[in-house]
């Protein structure tokens, strides 16, 4: 029967304890050759081999123990890589059946990017198009209209009848016969007078030198200009003096069995050299 180690001293209890560690050293090891050989891992026979031998080497135990106890385990093999290199053994055929491997999940469709949609105007910039499409056109609108308002107006005559421009109705009682003085329309700032031919006639009172106003003298039966001293008939011909031409005549019309004289068309007379009634030095 075995001795307790506490009833042992000194180099008996040394021994006994020295033995029951490599015992207990050598068991750990079988277990661990053991699981290795349940793995299929051949390395791990070894370290069991060795430790079956190590208590019959000429070693001591106590250095023996002291040696295993220092030695490091052998690592554990990952329990994934010795089922997949592992040969197939009795326990082991199951797990070196190779384990398929979960399919690789599809990755994932990158998301399409949506097709940037051109921005169309919103309704704030069509408003303000509108406007301002609107606006040119009533300011180009305005532009025209004032454009044919003031082509109206300067064709329209600015000159209404009886004043001067315009057109003067007279009855044919106001002009004077042949070989009468002539009548002064001051309105119309012309001389109503008949010529030789028996045409009545519309004379512009202003001479045609310098623009004095010439005066009817009725002593000398002609018209005469206090300015210069150029004289002219009692129907307008250039008689003397430094006028160019001839009484300038507005247009004269019978219309409705009246005298229609327009101060708004003046003639200009014939020029001095051509007047009948010139006198040559
Ligand atoms: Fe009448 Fe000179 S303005 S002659």
């Amino acid at each position: 029967m075995a001795e307790k180690i506490s009833e042992l001293t000194g180099e008996a209890r040394a021994k006994r304890i020295a033995e029951l560690k490599a015992k207990m050293q050598a068991a750990a090891v079988k277990a661990k050759a053991a699981h290795a050989a349940a793995a299929g891992a051949p390395a791990a026979s070894k370290p069991a081999k060795a430790a079956e031998t190590a208590p019959a080497q000429a070693e001591p135990p106590a250095q023996a123990a002291v040696a295993v106890a220092e030695k490091p385990a052998a690592p554990k093999p990952a329990r994934t890589e010795t089922r997949a290199e592992a040969p197939a053994t009795n326990g082991a055929a199951a797990a070196a059946k190779p384990v398929p491997k979960p399919a690789p999940k599809p990755a994932p469709k990158p998301k399409e990017e949506a097709e940037p949609v051109a921005a169309g105007p919103s309704v704030e910039e069509m408003n303000r198009r509108e406007f301002l499409t609107y606006a040119w056109g009533a300011a180009l609108g305005l532009l025209t209209l004032q454009a044919g308002v003031a082509s109206f107006l300067f064709m329209y005559p600015r000159f209404r009848a009886g004043e001067f421009g315009g057109k003067f109705f007279l009855s044919p009682g106001e002009v004077p016969g042949p070989g009468l003085p002539p009548v002064a329309v001051t309105d119309g700032k012309f001389w109503l007078v008949t010529t030789d031919e028996g045409e009545p006639k519309a004379l512009y009172m202003v001479c045609t030198h310098l623009g004095c106003l010439y005066k009817w003298e009725s002593s000398n039966n002609r018209f005469e200009c206090p300015c210069h001293g150029s004289k002219f008939t009692h129907d307008g011909h250039f008689i003397e003096g430094p006028a160019p031409r001839s009484l300038d005549y507005f247009e004269l019309t019978i219309e409705d069995n009246q005298v229609v004289v327009d101060t708004g068309r003046r003639i200009q007379g014939a020029p001095a050299a051509e007047s009948p009634a010139r006198v040559v030095l």
